[in-house]
């Protein structure tokens, strides 16, 4: 484990994450069981991940929590609202290191500080989720945390994009 104020041996701790994700998800057809595995093994990771968990796209302008960690978030999410609607409607990864600063920011907890959100496309740009993280830190997430977990949207999109239907 990790904080974020630590020096940056994140890659290692990705590297590691992503081994263990891989193999967990061998041979794993169902989405559900993914997003729950993802989200486990990410949140126990990293120290500075206090929320760690996916919104699933039900619609064209709607998000419903799907498995996570940490304390309860919002169940449902409008793309109009949020760094997570942000995040489903542009379809780009919204990095925000102080949620005061970003308008329209949901105070499911107000311990959080900053935030982190990856949409999770099909190989044919359907929207299937976003991957949220959420820190009780200022400014925790940084490019290499974007990197990685952009990656790992970019496995999960590929494994369970063709497939699934939410
Ligand atoms: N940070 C999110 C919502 C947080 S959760 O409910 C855990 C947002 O503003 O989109």
């Amino acid at each position: 484990m990790i904080t974020a104020t630590q020096p940056d041996n994140r890659t290692l701790l990705y590297a590691e994450v992503r081994e263990r994700i891989e193999a967990l998800l061998e041979g794993e057809t169902d989405w559900i069981a993914a997003m729950a595995t993802v989200a486990c093994e990410l949140h126990r990771t990293f120290a500075y991940y206090h929320w760690t968990g996916f919104y699933r796209a039900v619609s064209d302008n709607l998000l419903v929590i799907g498995p996570y960690q940490g304390g309860h978030g919002c169940l449902r999410i409008p793309f109009h609202r949020g760094v997570c609607g942000a995040a489903a409607r542009t379809r780009e990864t919204q990095l925000v290191p102080d949620v005061e600063a970003f308008p329209g920011h949901i105070a499911c907890s107000s311990s959080t500080r900053s935030e982190i959100v990856v949409p999770i496309l099909s190989p044919e740009g359907r929207l299937l989720a976003v991957l949220d993280v959420d820190s009780d830190d200022l400014d925790a997430f940084n490019k290499n945390d974007q990197a990685h977990l952009e990656d790992l949207a970019v496995l999960l999109g590929r494994h369970f994009g063709a497939t699934q239907m939410l």
